[in-house]
């Protein structure tokens, strides 16, 4: 026996980005997006509300960071999608993150998250939705070990729509494009 429901937003497992970006007077502003994702191996599409100061933000600079949202900064990473750069403008700075300049694209990079994306503006879609190149991946180099990136230490975090929970992602339970070949 199966339970029907409506549709909703029940997607698994959705993202957590932090979407960082620098408006016309040089002042950063990060917003929290769930509904994210790759648009091609080098580009991503980000579905983001018009009004967010981020949005305003992505079309003036043409550009934006993405930092993956992380286990031990989740108060902040939350925080960033409950108020609006529109309203507080030390927003960032109440969240307690800190910046760099990426030094590939005109949007700040989040110090404090682990991995992130420095992608420019390519274009908005007729739907409004953002979509951008990846330029360059940074990574935090205490989380690259002797095995290369060590995303288990990273505890990335994923959005549960369903109890509006996040929860960690982490460990490994299968091999890609290979447990499946003992079945071809
Ligand atoms: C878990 C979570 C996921 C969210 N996902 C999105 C999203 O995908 N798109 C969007 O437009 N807003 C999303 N929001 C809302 C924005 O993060 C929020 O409105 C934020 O205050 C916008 O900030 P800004 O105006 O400073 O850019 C999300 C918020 C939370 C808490």
């Amino acid at each position: 026996m199966r339970k029907d429901f409506e549709p909703k937003p029940w997607f698994f497992p959705l993202p957590v980005l932090i979407v960082a970006t620098y408006d016309e007077n040089g002042n950063a502003d990060a917003m929290n997006a769930a509904w994210g994702g790759l648009y091609e191996s080098d580009q991503v599409e980000l579905c983001l509300s018009a009004g967010h100061k981020t949005t305003k933000n992505i079309l003036s600079q043409k550009a934006f960071t993405i930092s993956f949202a992380t286990g031990k900064y989740v108060e902040a990473c939350d925080y960033v999608g409950l108020e609006s750069g529109n309203n507080v403008p030390n927003k960032l700075e109440k969240s307690g993150f800190t910046t760099q300049k990426s030094d590939a694209v005109n949007a700040p990079v989040i110090q404090e998250l682990p991995m992130c994306l420095e992608c420019t503006l390519i274009r908005q879609t007729e739907e409004g939705n953002i979509i951008g190149r990846i330029e360059k991946i940074s990574v935090d180099e205490s989380y690259i070990g002797e095995n290369g990136i060590d995303v288990e230490k990273m505890e990335f975090i994923s959005f549960d729509p369903i109890h509006n929970v996040y929860r960690v992602v982490k460990q490994a339970v299968g091999k890609a494009f290979a447990d499946g070949a003992k079945l071809k």
